[in-house]
């Protein structure tokens, strides 16, 4: 199997916001309460009740941005219940995600404290569906108001005396579903509404988002941007990959058939189609490209682990979902003047997760080793790319099997992943390097498992990893590369 490339090294097609990076961590399942956030007493190391072990890995990732408190549970929290002294805080029932009992113990300062180590920017979802006018205001106002306030007195009294910088604002989520089943002419002007109070204070700038749509709703994105777009600086969208045919057979982790790894694959490359038509509508209304598309819910969706609770959604993830995440993310980089911002679901535990804990182990999932591997691309200029490759056909249907991205930094390296989607057949890779004055020599690194259905567990928690690859050579201007099948490599060219 073949694919035949050609980079023009000399020309820039976009730069690769770093926001394509993003995360997204709920109050659901084990995402905050055990994945992220212990509690000062625990017997787990943590650092200010954070974990540390969680943190030190999320902090190899570069993570730009970090998306919270939800999803569906943004638009039932009420932040008010989660500031002052932990032990008086509200309790109150995660209704969304098992019915469990939340204390609101990581609240505003316990997420920005976090923010704050990892070096990352803040979105804030605020609460469209149940919340008031008022209570988003005022959410602002103690988080970001610098002077003699009943906010940020308040802020001061429970311990922050400055205020935190916070760009990244989402009015409402969802609010075609869980945030409210609304119809979009409703909710366009809700949010003309809310986004009024969401104010800038002092030096502060807020970057305001909208909620978008669901997958191919295009006429959710239509009324929207018709109704709304110079109130907005972003315009969300969700998609999920889900392997089975409905939301009630979703599939299995790990227990899978190669139909399944290739109807997930071409499922999640309809991506591009989705971003594509959302993108064509607002180019009519924003021919500038001023409005970000953000797709702040993205990943796979399986079934729950047996045995676990059905409303944490706490799924392994293989190499299958390593797959995922770099077609993914080659999608976001095609798509780098309009995607501003993408934030996969979610960080710990639950959906298409970087980590999964269990007790004091933690282990790296496939997903996490690709955004690692990939993070050479945050912030650089994408180039433009020419790919031809063979089919990878199965069951009568067919898509391409090599996906293909490349970057260059600030340095003047090219970075060039790769994605071999074929699950049982490698594929010779020829690349022209159009524009290149200078010899370069070739590094590179590879994540392959010896089956479609290769994870790490607890009990071998390094059975993916990323290797060295040397199957990768240039000469004369021309790039050459066996890649293995079911494999994602980055390949790094520098002088
Ligand atoms: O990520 C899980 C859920 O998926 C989010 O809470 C919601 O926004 C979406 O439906």
């Amino acid at each position: 199997m073949k694919a035949n490339a050609i980079i023009q090294t000399d020309v820039v097609k976009a730069t690769i916001n770093r926001n394509i990076y993003g995360h997204f961590a709920e109050h659901l399942g084990r995402c905050i309460y055990e994945g992220l956030w212990v509690g000062e007493d625990s017997p787990i190391p943590n650092t200010q009740g954070i974990r540390s072990d969680v943190l030190e890995a999320l902090k190899r990732l570069n993570v730009p941005v970090l998306r919270w408190p939800g999803g569906c549970f943004a638009d039932e929290y009420h932040w008010k219940d989660g500031v002052g002294p932990r032990k008086q805080r509200k309790r109150m029932v995660n209704t969304h995600w098992g019915g469990v009992v939340e204390n609101n113990h990581f609240g505003t300062h316990e997420f920005m404290l976090l923010c704050e180590l990892l070096g990352c920017e803040p979105y804030i979802s605020g609460n469209v569906g149940s919340g008031t006018v008022q209570e988003m205001q005022e959410w602002v106002e103690y988080m970001t108001f610098d002077g003699e306030s009943p906010m940020a007195d308040w802020r001061r009294q429970n311990g922050r005396a400055e205020p935190w910088k916070l760009t990244y604002f989402g009015v409402g989520n969802e609010n075609w579903g869980c945030g409210g089943n609304m119809r979009p002419e409703y909710y366009a002007d809700l949010y003309r509404h809310y986004q009024t109070y969401v104010r800038n204070y002092g030096g502060n700038k807020i970057y305001r988002i909208a909620c978008g749509a669901n997958s191919g709703d295009y006429r959710w994105t239509e009324v929207l941007m018709r109704e709304a777009a110079r109130f907005m600086d972003g315009l969300s969208l969700h998609y999920y990959t889900v392997p089975g045919p409905t939301w009630q057979e979703k599939g299995s982790a790990t227990e899978f058939t190669e139909q399944d790894w290739f109807t997930t694959l071409k499922k999640t490359l309809f991506m591009d189609e989705l971003i594509a038509k959302h993108a064509a509508i607002m180019d009519q209304y924003d021919p500038e490209r001023r409005i970000g598309l953000i797709v702040d819910e993205w990943g796979t969706w399986y079934d729950v682990e047996p045995g676990t609770n059905p409303g944490f959604l706490y799924q392994q993830n293989t190499l299958r979902d390593a797959l995922v995440a770099g077609v993914n993310l080659h999608i976001f980089h095609k798509h780098a003047s309009r995607v501003k911002m993408a934030n996969i679901a979610q960080t710990v535990n639950v959906l298409q997760a970087m980590v999964l804990t269990e007790g004091a182990k933690m282990v790296l999932t496939p997903t996490y080793h690709v955004f690692e591997m990939f993070k050479v691309h945050q912030g650089g200029e994408a180039l433009d790319v020419h790919l031809k490759s063979d089919d990878y056909e199965f069951g009568g249907e067919r898509i391409p099997q090599v996906s293909l991205s490349a970057s260059r930094d600030a340095e003047g390296r090219i970075h060039i992943s790769l994605c071999n989607l074929h699950h049982e057949a490698a594929a010779d890779l020829s690349v022209q390097l159009r524009g290149l004055t200078d010899n370069r020599r070739v590094s590179g690194r590879l994540l392959t498992g010896p089956s479609i259905q290769a994870h790490n567990t607890f009990a071998q928690p390094d059975a993916v990893h990323p290797v060295p690859f040397d199957g990768a050579a240039v000469a004369g201007g021309v790039l050459t590369a066996q890649l293995p099948a079911r494999s994602v490599a980055v390949l790094t060219l520098e002088a």
